[in-house]
């Protein structure tokens, strides 16, 4: 079973007993307004208990339930891309708001990062933040990502046009081969 730990932070695999919890964390405009449309709100039990089925399913496990202290807090997850872009992955995340501000992202993102450039093979793991999402900048600078750039006009959330900034991390060893 694939778990990854750093001091009191855990990744684990979704368990159907998390999607009650997952449904509270994930019900709340200050996280939903930070991610794509199809993390809806509101956020309902069907809305997790199906998100959670699709999880466990996956092989390799690509998405992970972030413990902190032995409680479920949030989300974590890699979708690897397709064709030419195998070797590349979008990272993805939330944290329940009463969680935020300990430290708990910086350390969930550090794990996958290590985990998908070490067990998947990957080489380019990148996002792109809206604008106003200054907490989730910090913690990707915090983790050694860099800012690759801001498009322009690139997201339309809730009836606004806003700036994309992108970020990417690249293995060290395809850095130091190139
Ligand atoms: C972004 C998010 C994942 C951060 O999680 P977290 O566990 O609180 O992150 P950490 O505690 O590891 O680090 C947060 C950092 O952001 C900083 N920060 C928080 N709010 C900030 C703000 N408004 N402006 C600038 N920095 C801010 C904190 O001070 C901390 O930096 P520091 O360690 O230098 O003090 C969490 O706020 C969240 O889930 N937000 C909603 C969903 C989301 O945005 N997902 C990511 C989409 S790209």
């Amino acid at each position: 079973m694939t778990e990854l730990r750093h001091k009191e932070v855990l990744l684990r695999k979704f368990k159907k007993s998390d999607a009650p919890r997952l449904q509270v964390l994930a019900n709340n405009l200050k996280v939903s307004q930070n991610l794509r449309d199809a993390f809806p709100h509101p956020y309902s039990l069907s809305d997790a208990n199906s998100f959670i089925a699709n999880c466990m399913k996956q092989e390799p496990l690509t998405t992970f339930a972030i413990e902190y202290k032995g409680e479920y807090v949030g989300n974590i997850g890699l979708g690897i891309g397709g064709d030419v872009y195998r070797k590349s992955t979008e990272i993805g995340y939330f944290i329940g708001e009463a969680y935020w501000n300990k430290g708990i992202a910086t350390k969930a993102i550090n794990l996958i990062t290590g985990y998908g450039f070490e067990e998947l093979g990957i080489v380019r793991i990148h996002t792109g933040i809206f604008e106003y999402n200054k907490a989730s900048m910090r913690v990707l600078e915090k983790c050694g990502f860099d800012k690759d750039g801001v498009f322009n006009a690139s997201i339309y959330k809730n009836g606004k046009m806003w700036e994309e900034h992108r970020y990417s991390k690249i293995h060290p060893d395809y850095l130091t081969k190139s």
